[in-house]
């Protein structure tokens, strides 16, 4: 018998970086030109059905001017097709249409298509390089920088996936002007929870400006306004990832409002946004934060009147069991050894660590069931 040791250490730069700005497909083909992506002889255009109508058409002519020899995936929209079934269709119609290692990946969309898209990348070939180019307010927010990727199942938003960064992110601000209003307000709730975990300045500017962006029922995206929050959202995330890449603690934080969030947008088989699920968790962990007395009663008004001004949900829905609300909680990628685990606010603008450090604290069900009934 002999046994062996394989020395293989990783020496891995992920660095990229990500271009906010207004109508980028320019940009994104002069670095491809500049050999954004080496090796890749194709490219698969991944986008869904609504996004396809606005904005396909006009990248997939320009590749093709530049030469680059593109196909076009359109997924289903919507979070009820970022699923492991998806992702197969297209893997296999890429594997059809004779894509292979020698690929890239653009996925073109909000949040479902660059987690899915980024996830099939990952696998696909057992990875090839993909880019993010950015259409919805929510995934400037947050969704496309960081490097999670995953699918949705039945039991869990996010579960399956892989951490696995782009080449590049364009966050193409013009796209916002084609989004629905309720789309522009689900990006507005990760800008709140941005503000609350990290800046109390960018809060306050937040409170002053925020209807400059989205009022009531109108999205008035004001050019400044929208470029400011496109900004502090990426600048927020990536100081958080950069530090915690493989989220080991640290960037547990980005997850506020994230264990109740979660939860519904499960429980109430994504009728809500993304963003609506957030808002809703936002004001679950600040109900905790204020009992615990991290927050003030002033605090915790200010944030759920932020959340209001932008339209957002501050309540769980009527006739949402509570009660299961909290079962689905168990299925968070926070929860350990079974327990659920919060991230909470310490005031506006920072997070609590608790004991031993940990930015996540287990909290017993029976208690999270006691703060829902009060918020009811
Ligand atoms: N990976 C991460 O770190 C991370 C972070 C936050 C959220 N997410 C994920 O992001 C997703 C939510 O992102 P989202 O809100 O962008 O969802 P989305 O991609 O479903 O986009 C929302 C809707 O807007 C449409 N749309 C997209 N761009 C458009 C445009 N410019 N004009 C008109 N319509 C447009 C889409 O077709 C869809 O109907 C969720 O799946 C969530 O889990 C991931």
């Amino acid at each position: 018998m002999a046994s062996f040791h394989v020395p293989l250490k990783r020496m891995v730069d992920d660095s990229y970086d990500i271009q906010i700005g207004r109508n980028l497909f320019d940009d994104l083909v002069s670095d491809l030109k500049k050999g954004l992506t080496p090796g890749a002889t194709r490219y698969a255009l991944i986008t869904d059905s609504n996004v396809e109508k606005f904005y396909a058409n006009g990248l997939m002519t320009k590749l093709d001017e530049a030469g680059f020899r593109t196909d076009l995936f359109v997924m289903p929209a919507g979070e009820t097709h970022k699923t492991r079934e998806t992702k197969i269709s297209l893997e296999d119609q890429m594997l059809e249409a004779g894509f292979g290692r020698d690929s890239a990946v653009i996925a073109l969309g909000g949040g479902v298509v660059s987690d899915l898209g980024g996830y099939l990348a990952g696998t696909f070939g057992r990875g090839i390089p993909f880019i993010n180019y950015s259409t919805t307010l929510l995934s400037a927010a947050d969704a496309s920088v960081g490097g999670k990727t995953a699918v949705d199942t039945p039991h869990a938003t996010n579960l399956i996936g892989l951490f696995n960064q782009p080449a590049k992110v364009y966050i193409d601000i013009e796209c916002w002007q084609t989004l629905p209003v309720r789309e522009i307000r689900s990006g507005l709730a990760e800008t709140v929870k941005h503000a609350c975990l990290a800046e109390k300045e960018f809060f306050l500017w937040l409170e002053e400006n925020i209807t400059k962006i989205c009022s009531g029922e109108e999205a008035l995206l004001d050019d400044e306004a929208c470029e400011h929050i496109a900004y502090k959202n990426c600048e927020i995330k990536y100081t958080v990832v950069k530090k915690d890449e493989k989220e080991s603690n640290l960037r547990q934080v980005l997850n506020l409002g994230h264990t109740a969030g979660r939860a519904f947008e499960t429980l109430c088989g994504y009728t809500y946004t993304h963003g609506e699920c957030v808002a809703i968790g936002m004001v679950v962990q600040i109900e905790i934060a204020l009992e615990k007395g991290l927050v003030t009663q002033e605090e915790r008004d200010r944030t759920i009147a932020l959340l209001q001004k932008c339209g957002l949900p501050v309540s769980v829905p009527s006739g949402t069991s509570l009660e299961d609300l909290v079962v689905k909680m168990r299925t968070d990628k926070k929860a350990r050894s079974g327990k659920i685990r919060f991230v909470i606010q310490d005031g506006i603008g920072a997070m609590k660590s608790f004991e031993g450090g940990s930015y996540s604290l287990p909290l017993d069900e029976d208690y999270i069931l006691s703060i829902l009934k009060k918020m009811a």
